[in-house]
Order: C-alpha cells, then sequence, then structure tokens
C-alpha cells in the first residue's frame, strides 16, 4: 500500500480539482493534476505541428507525423507549489498558462487513447511521485497509475451541475462562454474518457465514491479528510 498518494478520479467539473488543491493546502501531500501533463503533450505536437506550416487537421498532421515515435523526445517537467498554481514545463519552456487553451482541451481526445501516450505520461507521473507525496487528480490515477494507492477517491456530478461550475470557474477568470455548449463539451468528454479501450474513466473497486452534485466543497473536503 502506498500511503504517499491520494488519488482523486472523476469527470470534468466533478470538483476533484479544487477539492484537491485545498486538501493539499491543509496537509503534507502537494496537488498535482494528471490532466496537465495529458495537456503538455498535446500541446507539444501542436506546437510542431504549427512549426510544420500548420497545414491540415491537427489529427491528420499526428498520424502523418508517427507522433508515438517522438513521444521520448518530450521533457515534461512540474514544479510544485503550495502556495500558487503548479507550473509545467515542455524542455525550458513554461507552459502553464498555454495547456489550458481550449483549442488544447479540444485535441487532448486524439492522443489519451494511445496506450504509448499514456505509459509515456504514467512514467513521468510515477516520477514525479517517487520524490514528493502526492495528492493526484485524474481519470485513471487510481485504477491504472497508482493502482497501490492506500486512499482513493472517485467524486461525480450530475452532468448540468459540473457544466454550470466550469462556467463560474470561467466567469471568474473572466471568460465568458455559453452554457449550452459547455455542457454539450462536457457530454462529449465523458463520452470519450468512459468509453476509451485503453484506462478508461471508471471508478477503482476500492475507490470512495462520492457524489458531489449536492454537496458543498468543505462537506467534501471533510469526508476525504476524515477517511485520510
Ligand atoms: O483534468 P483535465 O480536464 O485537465 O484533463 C484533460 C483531459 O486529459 C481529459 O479530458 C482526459 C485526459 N486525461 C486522461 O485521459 N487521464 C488522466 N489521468 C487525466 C486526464
Amino acid at each position: 500500500m502506498n500511503e504517499n498518494i491520494i488519488a482523486i478520479d472523476g469527470p470534468a467539473g466533478s470538483g476533484k480539482s479544487s477539492v484537491a488543491r485545498e486538501i493539499a493546502q491543509r496537509s503534507t501531500y502537494q496537488y498535482f493534476d494528471s490532466g496537465a501533463y495529458y495537456r503538455a503533450v498535446t500541446l507539444y505536437f501542436m506546437k510542431r505541428h504549427e512549426e510544420l506550416g500548420g497545414k491540415g487537421k491537427f489529427y491528420d498532421f499526428l498520424n502523418h507525423y508517427e507522433f508515438l515515435n517522438k513521444l521520448n523526445s518530450i521533457q515534461l517537467s512540474a514544479t510544485l507549489q503550495k502556495k500558487s498554481e503548479n507550473l509545467i514545463f515542455l524542455g525550458q519552456e513554461d507552459v502553464t498558462i498555454e495547456i489550458r487553451h481550449p483549442e488544447v482541451t479540444g485535441n487532448i481526445k486524439y492522443l489519451a487513447p494511445y496506450r504509448e501516450v499514456r505509459d509515456f505520461i504514467n512514467a513521468n507521473l510515477i516520477e514525479l511521485a517517487r520524490v514528493n507525496r502526492l495528492i493526484m487528480d485524474g481519470r485513471d490515477i487510481g485504477t491504472e497509475v497508482f493502482p497501490d494507492a492506500k486512499f482513493k477517491f472517485f467524486l461525480t456530478a450530475d452532468a448540468k451541475i459540473r457544466a454550470r461550475r466550469r462556467w463560474d470557474e470561467l466567469k471568474e477568470q473572466g471568460i465568458d462562454t455559453d452554457y449550452e455548449k459547455l455542457l454539450e463539451e462536457i457530454q462529449k468528454r465523458d463520452e470519450s474518457d468512459q468509453n476509451r479501450k485503453i484506462a478508461p474513466l471508471k471508478q477503482a473497486e476500492d475507490a470512495f465514491l462520492i457524489d458531489t452534485s449536492n454537496l458543498s466543497k468543505n462537506v467534501v473536503i471533510n469526508m476525504i479528510l476524515s477517511r485520510i
């Protein structure tokens, strides 16, 4: 049993990142969002596409570029911080902000299903965990990356409530979006996260399930803290 990992899995907008962030503040664990590495790997190839002229659809470029053979040239790293956002790097370049761009979010689905991509990212996540005690959120942290984690939670919530939370979050960052569009995006993402053949989003058998639809953030945090 690995006591140095708290795994928090669940769909987009289930509240896992804000809950995990705050638990990190109140404990000796450092927060890490595994989605950041999926975003960084996607951004890496988007940059190569751009450098090579940016012609055609990103999806077509990927196949043509034989991206799976290039994974090992990606240098992923992170600086974990308690008081502010973790910094994510591609080589020496700080991509913390860029990886959150909606275009990156939309392109992850072309890479995330590949076993090679997941193995590459998992190796990087395991490396981070070698030197840090982590509360990590994602889709497959308790099932695939750290099946031996002592503490596993699966957070879920109604899709409409998750879309509303995303809308509020973006609003707070000064970004105005269309709620219906967000809901549709969330439903599409659920669909691709749950139905991919490799490492789909699903609750680990030994994970504790929390439906956060009608729970405040504080209640969820306390439920988790009381178990760890
Ligand atoms: O958590 P996030 O929204 O930043 O994640 C972005 C995408 O990355 C998500 O739609 C699916 C993928 N992802 C994944 O496949 N496995 C993880 N452990 C984390 C993220």
